[in-house]
């Protein structure tokens, strides 16, 4: 049986040969790497929606030299600590990139003889052929937040690092106390940056911690500092949203500046699943 279900009718998609298909008939091709793309056509979306595969490679490069490693850690405590003692604990990555995070979880959970299921999806193609390609113990599809492919009530957590928030749809997933881990840039994530770049940098808002449907439990705060300079500094900048909003001299003024130290700085939100009496309360 695979992790997903089939976006058309929503049934369970079981593996045929090269192939995933619902009892209905819907089939949905294996790529070569061994992800899925169950992405359906939407007008919210573009036909190539989510990072491009400029942003996904700066994305690797950066993420693989170890700087962010300090938050990978924390998502790691933090999942471990929640897993379930004598059950399989099932874990899905909404928005999971390249897989970075969910490569070195995989590890951490191995090494702690933690039975789990983990499965990841994000809606960019690039991303997820990416993940599938290094990371082979893993289930990834081609996918978005606004329509999880997993039934209902079936992960006991959700993760979503830096990427979409649907209280909705992580409250549909999750099992009765499942739990939602949102990983948010803390107020001085990336400051050093953007001082490079802009004149009068923002620090960023705390977001909030009310979600519908759910009962905040704690906020991790993992704070660091960094030194990046040349085409690291670039990569770094690249996966951010600041680099679709500014004009392309912000990559001139990072290269010309030499080394660049900046705060990092994420807040893990901890959510549980709060019993409510039916998902029509959304
Ligand atoms: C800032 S990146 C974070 C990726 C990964 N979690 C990490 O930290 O390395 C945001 C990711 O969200 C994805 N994304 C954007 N909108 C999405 C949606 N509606 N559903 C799923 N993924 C989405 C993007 O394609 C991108 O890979
Ligand atoms: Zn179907």
């Amino acid at each position: 049986m695979s992790f997903f279900i089939c976006p058309k009718c929503k049934e369970q998609l079981n593996k045929n040969e090269n192939a995933l298909v619902c009892k209905n008939g819907h089939s949905f091709d294996l790529a070569r790497q061994g992800y899925v793309n169950l992405l359906m056509p939407n007008k919210r979306h573009s036909l190539s929606p989510g990072d491009s595969h400029e942003m996904v490679m700066s994305r690797r490069r950066f993420l693989e030299s170890g700087k962010y490693e300090i938050f990978s850690d924390k998502l790691n405590e933090i999942v471990s600590a929640l897993s379930v003692d004598s059950q399989k604990t099932t874990i899905v990555d909404c928005g999971c990139g390249e897989g970075y995070y969910d490569g070195r979880l995989c590890e951490y959970l191995d090494k702690l003889k933690i039975n789990y299921k983990l499965c990841g999806f994000d809606i960019s193609k690039k991303a997820v052929r990416a993940a599938a390609g290094k990371y082979k113990q893993i289930s990834f599809a081609v996918a978005s937040t606004f329509d999880i492919p997993v039934k209902e009530k079936s992960a006991d957590i959700a993760i979503a690092v830096f990427s979409p928030m649907v209280e909705k749809e992580f409250y549909r997933v999750l099992k009765p106390n499942g739990y939602l881990i949102y990983a948010v840039p803390g107020v001085r994530h990336l400051m050093g940056l953007k001082e490079t770049v802009y004149d009068e940098p923002y620090e960023n808002t705390e977001k909030d911690t009310e979600y519908k449907g759910f009962d905040f439990v704690n906020r991790h705060s993992v704070n660091g500092k960094i030194t990046v300079s040349g085409e690291e500094a670039v990569d770094l900048f690249k996966m951010t949203p600041y680099y679709y909003k500014t004009e392309l001299s912000a990559i001139d003024k990072i290269r010309l500046k030499g080394e660049i130290e900046t705060e990092i700085q994420f807040d893990f939100l901890v959510y549980k699943k709060e019993e409510m009496k039916n998902s029509e309360d959304f």
